[in-house]
């Protein structure tokens, strides 16, 4: 059954406007650590490209934050179904430049069992950056698998699996500007 998408939004979970809020909180948080450093904002592809853009401008906007902010991407892929994500992570797309000797923010869209978190780190802190940390603006701590650090969480997601933002459930509702909750039969179409 193809339902309208109006419908298949059970609730909005973050508006827009707290979406932006947490943005320019992690943006702020952020310029004070990397303060007059240049800075590489990695957004994973293709969930964080929205956080990554925005959080690029919120932070280029603060006076004395970062000196520069090169913007690059990578692409992973987690086996398993649509809404729930499997151990195993692979890299799909990688950068385009070296990170060697750079200061690296991981930009995540949301980080739920910790494993895709978890990989990014190892294989990035195995390339020798001048410093690494992450940058996620969903967390969902109920589902660790493993313990990961995250530097900056711009909110916590209640246990529910979302959408928008970013975030798609079979390539859908990425583009929405705030993050919902499906309707149960979604699932089930
Ligand atoms: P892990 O579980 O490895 O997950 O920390 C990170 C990846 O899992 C996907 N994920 C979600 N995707 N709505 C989504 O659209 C969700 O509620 C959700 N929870 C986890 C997502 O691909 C993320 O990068
Ligand atoms: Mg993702």
């Amino acid at each position: 059954m193809t339902l309208p998408l109006v419908t298949t939004i059970e609730s909005v979970v973050f508006s827009a406007a707290d979406i932006a809020l947490a943005i320019q909180r992690m943006a702020e948080e952020i310029a004070r650590d990397y303060a007059g450093r240049e800075i590489v904002l990695l957004g994973v592809l293709k969930g964080a490209v929205f956080v990554t853009a925005d959080l690029a401008r919120a932070l280029d906007s603060i006076p004395g934050g970062p000196s520069r902010i090169e913007l690059d991407f990578l692409g992973v892929s987690s086996y398993g179904n649509a809404s729930r994500s499997s151990g195993e992570v692979r890299l799909v797309q990688d950068t385009s430049h070296s990170i060697e000797g750079k200061h690296v923010l991981v930009v995540e869209d949301i980080v739920d069992n910790g494993l895709t978190l978890r990989y990014l780190r190892m294989l990035l802190g195995g390339r020798a950056p001048a410093s690494l940390a992450a940058a996620v603006l969903l967390d969902k701590p109920y589902n660790r698998r493993v313990e990961v650090p995250v530097e900056y969480v711009g909110m916590v997601c209640p246990d529910e699996f979302v959408v928008g933002y970013g975030l798609d459930y079979q390539e859908r509702y990425r583009t929405l500007p705030y993050v919902a909750k499906l309707r149960a039969e979604v699932f089930d179409a």
